[in-house]
């Protein structure tokens, strides 16, 4: 199978700290592939660069073959790369349908007139917009939250709903910042149900995941950073049983 996403000797500075070093990563279409670490290691430096939060130092980044490394934010969205963030980011004015409708301004094709005009062709698209939005909201069990607050969710809602939020951008990678963070074992089984669901639905994902039991029943395969540098790859039991993979974690929890 074709890889959707390469980087290549992918390297990011802050000033003396080396948080990613020349990172070879490859991403399989279709797949989930799993990146941990010890806290520290990189993992979110890492997402930030292939979403274009960081600029790269330097190395580059190819997604479907097109070097994206050099490209805002909001063009690498486009193109078919959306994330959820290690720390909540929900707009805590909107409600939750209404966040996950921000994501759907690309799809919107009526015109400044036409939006001016209050013309029939926008209420039209309002309506194909929420529909889609309470679809996604569907997928993650919070079609029946629409009208809340995210304040009022509870905590496993709220990141279930920024996994929607993400999926309304209609993305080819899903990159997941610890998704399933600070949950309750419940919360936890819920985010794989929905992670099942996307990879039926051929969304291809990074999961970023600290919990060996989650990261065992969700990925693929497994890239394991340790001080900004890939230690270790391969299938979870693979990885389970590498040496330097156990050192880096031992390492870890002596500290
Ligand atoms: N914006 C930044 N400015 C300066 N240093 C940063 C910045 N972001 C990350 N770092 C540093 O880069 C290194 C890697 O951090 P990163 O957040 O990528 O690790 P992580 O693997 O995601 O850790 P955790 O498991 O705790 O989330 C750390 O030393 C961190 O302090
Ligand atoms: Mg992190």
């Amino acid at each position: 199978m074709a890889n959707i996403l390469e980087t290549k000797a992918l390297t990011k500075r802050f000033g003396g700290i080396v948080a990613n070093r020349g990172i070879n990563l490859a991403i399989e279409q279709g797949k989930t592939t799993g990146l941990i670490g010890p806290n520290g290691s990189g993992k979110s430096t890492f997402i930030n660069q292939i979403s274009g939060m960081f600029p790269p130092t330097s190395g580059s980044i190819l997604f479907e073959g097109e070097e994206i490394s050099r490209k805002p934010a909001c063009e690498i969205a486009s193109m078919g790369i959306a994330r959820t963030f290690q720390r909540i980011q929900l707009f805590g004015h909107l409600n939750v349908v209404e966040n996950v409708l921000v994501s759907r301004c690309k799809f919107m094709r009526a015109s400044a007139l036409d939006i001016a005009l209050g013309t029939a062709r926008v209420r039209h698209e309002e309506k194909a917009q929420f529909d889609k939005a309470m679809e996604f909201l569907g997928i993650v069990g919070l079609d029946g939250d629409a009208w809340k607050l995210p304040s009022n969710l509870p905590y496993g809602k709220r990141r279930a709903l920024e996994i929607a939020r993400a999926l309304a951008l209609e993305p080819l990678l899903l990159l997941l910042d610890e998704p399933a963070a600070g949950m309750t074992k419940e919360e936890f089984v819920e985010i794989l149900r929905i992670m099942e669901i996307l990879k039926e639905r051929k969304i291809t994902m990074l999961l970023v995941e600290h919990t060996m039991e989650f990261i065992r029943k969700a990925v693929d395969r497994v890239y394991v950073l340790n001080f900004g540098e890939v230690i270790a790859q391969g299938s979870f039991e693979e990885i389970e049983r590498n040496k330097a993979v156990i050192s880096a974690y031992l390492g870890d929890e002596n500290e």
